[in-house]
């Protein structure tokens, strides 16, 4: 049985939750993305660094798009468009919706301007929340749940996006406040043994989850240990510095194609203002000494199969080292969370599975039918959550993906090993 079929969330959400307290998280949800303009000039939100990357202009317009033509377009009553083309320029990738603004050009959007899209979401802001108080339905209800939380997920994006275009510029700008925004790891590396043998994974309802974490099935969990710590700084330092990077031993094929071809030495913001110096790491915070305790971040995972690699080989207690399937971190994650630190809320974890579907998934009907699924291909699972992401998506069922060569989210690692 699909445990994650939207009727199956209907009824919780209709269940658990009433208008009003809906109300208060859409606008709450609404205000956390303008709230990340603090600090941030008009230009800043303009800039598009990669074809990858967003501008945050471009985030606040899309998020809104996705609530004018998925929510209000098929349930209000008397619908029109706030401005027509919009539904164009702001598309990200619903072939069944129409015609995208090119990808790589959203950049070149300077307009409509930063006060009209803010002038924009007051607007959609309003008619949601008048939908939702005089015509809710059920449909309404989950549609606005989806809503919320994609908007959540650009959230992340628009933070990983700035830090990629502030990078791009050799005043390395900071627009948040000194506080380190990784806690460091705690020392002391244990080896926690996995339950082995047959585990549920997926998410079992009945609180909301997106498409891609169901439906719950069973997968073979071999004996296998999960490491309780996270890679950190320090760790990957003793890689930079064992010349890791120039020895192909360690690389898929492909990673070490990439690593030539790119002229990867470290990971993607670590930094030498000049050859004698110590590496430095970029944030949001700006450029700040590296904090060799912290949790490693923006590997690719090429990056990071390497790294287990040369761990299991160089590292004492780490023979047989490699990185954790997306079911055994799930499992482990479920069973024994206690003995994990930083599950959630430092960096993404690569897995070695790649994404795709699980048994039995069908993606969601109607609009949001190319959410997740039609990206099951070519890219791997990462799990946990990182400090962009949203609380309230710290799941153990949570899947996020990206191709093996993307390193500008917040992606590290956590290691398993084989017994001996
Ligand atoms: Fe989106």
């Amino acid at each position: 049985m699909h445990s994650n079929a939207s009727t199956d969330s209907l009824a919780c959400v209709s269940a658990e939750m009433g208008g009003q307290a809906l109300i208060k998280r859409f606008l709450s949800s609404r205000r956390a993305s303008t709230d990340l303009l603090q600090g941030l000039s008009a230009e800043d939100c303009q800039s598009q660094s990669m074809d990858d990357a967003s501008p945050t202009k471009w985030h606040l317009a899309h998020v809104t798009w996705f609530y004018e033509v998925m929510v209000l377009k098929p349930l209000e009553a008397d619908f029109q468009f706030w401005c027509a083309p919009f539904a164009v320029l702001f598309n990200s990738y619903y072939n069944i919706v129409g015609d995208k603004h090119p990808r790589p050009k959203r950049g070149l959007l300077t307009r409509p301007t930063l006060q009209e899209v803010l002038a924009w979401r007051q607007n959609i802001d309003d008619r949601i929340v008048k939908l939702l108080e005089q015509s809710p339905s059920e449909r309404l209800h989950w549609m606005v749940e989806l809503g919320i939380n994609h908007e959540e997920q650009h959230q992340e994006l628009i933070q990983t996006d700035l830090q990629h275009l502030f990078f791009n510029n050799a005043l390395y700008p900071a627009c948040r406040n000194t506080t380190p925004d990784i806690a460091p790891s705690p020392p002391g590396v244990q080896w926690i043994a996995a339950d082995a043998g047959i585990q549920a994974i997926g998410h079992p309802g009945p609180s909301f989850c997106f498409d891609n974490e169901g439906p719950v099935h069973n997968q073979l969990i071999q004996p296998c240990y999960l490491r309780n710590t996270l890679v950190t700084n320090a760790e990957w330092m003793a890689f930079v510095e064992d010349g890791a990077y120039q020895q192909s031993l360690w690389w898929l094929d492909e990673g070490w194609g990439w690593v030539q071809r790119e002229k990867i030495q470290a990971p993607l913001y670590w930094l030498k203002t000049n050859a004698h110096t110590a590496f430095e790491q970029f944030s949001l915070h700006g450029l700040q000494p590296l904090n060799a305790h912290e949790a490693v971040r923006n590997i690719s995972y090429f990056e990071a199969e390497a790294y287990a690699r040369w761990a299991s080989v160089h590292l004492p207690g780490h023979e047989n080292a490699r990185l954790p399937t997306e079911f055994e971190w799930e499992s482990l994650a479920r069973n024994k969370s206690a003995l994990l630190h930083d599950l959630f809320g430092a960096v993404w974890q690569w897995t070695s599975s790649a994404y795709t579907a699980y048994p039995g998934y069908r993606p969601w009907s109607g609009l949001a039918g190319e959410y997740n699924g039609k990206f099951m291909v070519n890219q791997f699972v990462l799990r946990g959550s990182s400090a962009f992401t949203t609380h309230a998506h710290s799941r153990v069922s949570y899947r996020n993906f990206f191709p093996s060569h993307a390193r500008w989210q917040l992606t590290g690692l956590r290691l398993a090993k084989d017994p001996s």
